[in-house]
C-alpha cells in the first residue's frame, strides 16, 4: 500500500543552526525557510535526491512540535512520511485492521497542499507515521 518515502521530519530548536549543519557540514541542498502558520511550524526542506528531510521549528504558541521539543531539547526525529495513492482507502484499511489515526480520523491538508493523516506511534513501534496522498504514487 505505501509507496515512496516522501520525507523524514526532524524537529529542531534552532532552524538556522540546523540548516547550516545540513548545508555546510553535510553539503546538502537546502531550501529557504517557509513559515506555515496553519501547521504551527517553519520548515526547511533538505533535498537528498531520492527523498527529503524536513527540518521543523515551532512557530506560534501551540505548535504541534512544542511538546516534543520540551521532551527532546536538542531536537530529534519526529515522523516519517510515506506516499499512498488513495488516502481514504488507506484509512479504511488501517482502521479496519485496528490501527489508530490521530485526531478525528479524517485526512487533513498537509504542508505540501495534499491530504495527509498521522498514525498512532504506539501502533507502529514507537514511530509517528504520516501518510500523504500523492496521486502518481
Ligand atoms: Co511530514
Amino acid at each position: 500500500m505505501i509507496g515512496w518515502l516522501n520525507h523524514i521530519a526532524i524537529a529542531v530548536p534552532d532552524l538556522a543552526a540546523a540548516t547550516a549543519k545540513y548545508r555546510d557540514l553535510l553539503g546538502a541542498m537546502v531550501s529557504e525557510p517557509q513559515a506555515l502558520p496553519e501547521h504551527g511550524v517553519t520548515v526547511v526542506f533538505v533535498d537528498t535526491g531520492n527523498s527529503k528531510v524536513e527540518l521543523l521549528e515551532p512557530l506560534g504558541a501551540d505548535s504541534p512540535i512544542a511538546r516534543f521539543l520540551d521532551n527532546n531539547p536538542e531536537g530529534g526525529m519526529h515522523h516519517i512520511c510515506f506516499e499512498v495513492a488513495d488516502i481514504h482507502a488507506a484509512a479504511r484499511r488501517l482502521v479496519s485492521a485496528g490501527a489508530r489515526i490521530l485526531g478525528d480520523g479524517l485526512p487533513k491538508i498537509g504542508a505540501h497542499g495534499r491530504p495527509v493523516l498521522f498514525l498512532h506511534p504506539k501502533d507502529f513501534n514507537g514511530t509517528l507515521i504520516e501518510l500523504e496522498e500523492v496521486t502518481e504514487a
